[in-house]
Order: C-alpha cells, then sequence, then structure tokens
C-alpha cells in the first residue's frame, strides 16, 4: 500500500521540477478544504513564489473572512493577500433575484479580481506569473458535467469558469493541480500531514456564490445579510455544541423574504421568517433531512428569536435531494 507521506513527497519533487526558479504561482483561495491544502502543498514545496488571493465578496458566513485568514497565515504561514471587495460585489447584485444570474455576476466580478491580482502581482515581480494552483479532486475529473437540463452549475464547472476559463487571455498560466488523483477523504489525511488544523478540514463545504444564494431574492434589502449570518451563526454553533457536527453534510440559514406576524414581550411584530437546513449526504448528489432532537430545536428556536432583530418565526426544511436541492436557490 502507499503511503501519504511518500505521495506528498512524490507531489513536491513535481512541483519542484515543473516551477523554474523564478517562475511564479498564483492560488486563489476559497476557505475551503481543497484550495487550502493544495496552495499548502505547493508553499512546502516552492515557498513565497507561491501568491495567494482570499476574495472577501461581503457573501460571506459570520466573522469567515477573520476566521479563514487566521488559519492561513497563523497556522499555514501561507502568503496571501485578503481583498475586499464586498462592496463591488454588492452593488453588481442589487436588483438581481434570478439563482443563476446571480452566479453568473459573482463568477464574472471574481474574474475581474483575480484579473487584477495576477496584474498586480506582475508589476511588483516583474514577469507574468506563470502557473496557477487548483484544488481539483480525482471525483471533479471523471465527473465534471452537470446532468442536463438541471439547470444547475456543478462545482467543478464553476471553480473552471471562476478560474481557468475566465483567466485574462494574456497570462496563460498553466496548471497545477497536485490533489488530482485523490479523493475527499485524501485530501484530509493529506492536510493532516501538512498540519491544516483538524476543525478546518471536516468544515461543511460552502457553495462558491455563498450566502447569495441564501438569501432567496435581492441580498442587497434591508438587513436580509446581516440577518441570516446571525441566524447561520446560531444554528452552527449549537450544533457544533451539541457535538453532531461531524454527523451533517451541511447546515445553514436560509433568509426568506417574507414577514409574518408575531408577538414579543406585549408588542405585536411583523418580522421575518428564516428556515434551517441541515441534511446527510454522501456526495451531495442526494440528501436526507438531518432528524435533529426536539429539546435541540425548541432551544435553537429561542435562541434566535432571542438575539435575532428582525426575527419572529423560526421554520425548518424537511425535504430530501430530490425533489429539492440542498440549497434553496
Ligand atoms: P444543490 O443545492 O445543487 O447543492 O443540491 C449540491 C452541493 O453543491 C453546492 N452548491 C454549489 N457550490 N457553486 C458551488 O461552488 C454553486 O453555485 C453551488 N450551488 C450549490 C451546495 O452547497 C451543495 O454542497
Amino acid at each position: 500500500g502507499w503511503k501519504m507521506e511518500d505521495v506528498m513527497d512524490e507531489e513536491i519533487e513535481v512541483i519542484n521540477n515543473t516551477v523554474a526558479p523564478d517562475d511564479n504561482v498564483i492560488c486563489a483561495l476559497s476557505g475551503g478544504v481543497d484550495s487550502t491544502v493544495a496552495a499548502t502543498l505547493v508553499h512546502k514545496a516552492i515557498g513565497d513564489r507561491l501568491h495567494c488571493v482570499f476574495v472577501d465578496n461581503g457573501l460571506l458566513r459570520y466573522k469567515e473572512r477573520e476566521r479563514v485568514m487566521e488559519t492561513f497565515e497563523r497556522d499555514l504561514h501561507l502568503p496571501v493577500t485578503c481583498v475586499d471587495a464586498s462592496e463591488q460585489f454588492l452593488s453588481k447584485l442589487k436588483g438581481v433575484v434570478d439563482p443563476e444570474m446571480k452566479r453568473k455576476v459573482i463568477g464574472k466580478e471574481f474574474i475581474c479580481i483575480f484579473d487584477a491580482f495576477a496584474h498586480e502581482l506582475e508589476q511588483k515581480v516583474g514577469k507574468k506569473p506563470a502557473f496557477l494552483v487548483q484544488g481539483t479532486l480525482y471525483p471533479d475529473v471523471i465527473e465534471s458535467c452537470p446532468p442536463p437540463g438541471s439547470g444547475r452549475t456543478h462545482s467543478h464547472t464553476i471553480k473552471s469558469h471562476h478560474n481557468v476559463g475566465g483567466l485574462p487571455k494574456d497570462m496563460k498560466l498553466k496548471l497545477i493541480e497536485p490533489l488530482k488523483l485523490l479523493f475527499k477523504d485524501e485530501v484530509r489525511q493529506l492536510g493532516r500531514i501538512l498540519k491544516v488544523p483538524e476543525p478546518f478540514l471536516k468544515r461543511h463545504p460552502f457553495p462558491g456564490p455563498g450566502l447569495a444564494v441564501r438569501v432567496l431574492g435581492d441580498v442587497t434589502e434591508g438587513n436580509a445579510l446581516d440577518i441570516v449570518r446571525q441566524v447561520d451563526e446560531i444554528f452552527i454553533q449549537s450544533i457544533k455544541d451539541a457535538g453532531i457536527y461531524d454527523s451533517i453534510w451541511q447546515a445553514f440559514a436560509v433568509f426568506l423574504p417574507v414577514k409574518s406576524v408575531g408577538v414579543q414581550g406585549d408588542q405585536r411584530t411583523h418580522s421575518y421568517v428564516v428556515t434551517l437546513r441541515a441534511v446527510t449526504s454522501q456526495d451531495g448528489m442526494t440528501a436526507d433531512w438531518y432528524c435533529f432532537e426536539n429539546s435541540f430545536l425548541k432551544e435553537v428556536s429561542q435562541k434566535i428569536c432571542n438575539n435575532v432583530r428582525g426575527v419572529n418565526r423560526v421554520t425548518l426544511d424537511i425535504t430530501s435531494k430530490p425533489p429539492s436541492t440542498i440549497e434553496w436557490e
């Protein structure tokens, strides 16, 4: 049998033989396991000739930017530039309600920012970057087409249209895909050897378009983003406290642009409805809704209404995939 240490050493050798001493390599970090492990491996091989970028698109979860930047910098010592592009993304998303249109707008904006990052680097080092690191996995390679007519964009299509397809034409970047022969659990194993913190390796998947697909309708309306962040944080923290985070494939809150009547104190309220979604799954293609204990649900619902201004009703999504999808948009 082969050991992951050997796989790592071989990969490092391949990267070292591929990247010339004066070549620069760029990588977009999403905050997910795959891009983080890929970047950490490449960094181990070529050091600070690697240049990573993390984009805050204004659609991230509560404290996400701070949390992932801390892991990148403090735990992994990755050379990473954090670009705050929230206003840019949100202004482009104003008035956009169609889910696929949201994805298009976000994808296009991401390319602009990545493009600018690559050009700035070129200015700084006096040479175009030669390579791009991608966290492509083996399953992405063997099965990269979304089912026809699904109207959905598969994660690999998203990755490739963010990174490969949408690259500045004059850059002519070659790909480094150090994980392309590995399955997810092997990437986690490799991440462990590279000292990526365990909780980071076990994080639930998060969609590229972020909270844009978890706020139904216009994401820039009122304080929808702020509300969904707070509700999500309470929900996820409660799940962690209950010790069930690792039994769930994905859990999150969704903001519904719907108001209902409630009573808080002796005041009648007319406030927003949120919904909670938690599923188990093997690969995200099919999923079952997760069965919480009643006491857990009772507590989390109370916590949300007591702590999140503007919410007076919490609902639970009890639909599997199919017929639903995991996300609401
Ligand atoms: P659905 O909602 O299609 O989601 O059942 C299946 C898995 O894919 C994630 N997802 C996305 N990931 N870009 C991504 O990178 C997207 O546009 C996107 N849409 C859905 C979803 O979170 C789930 O894990």
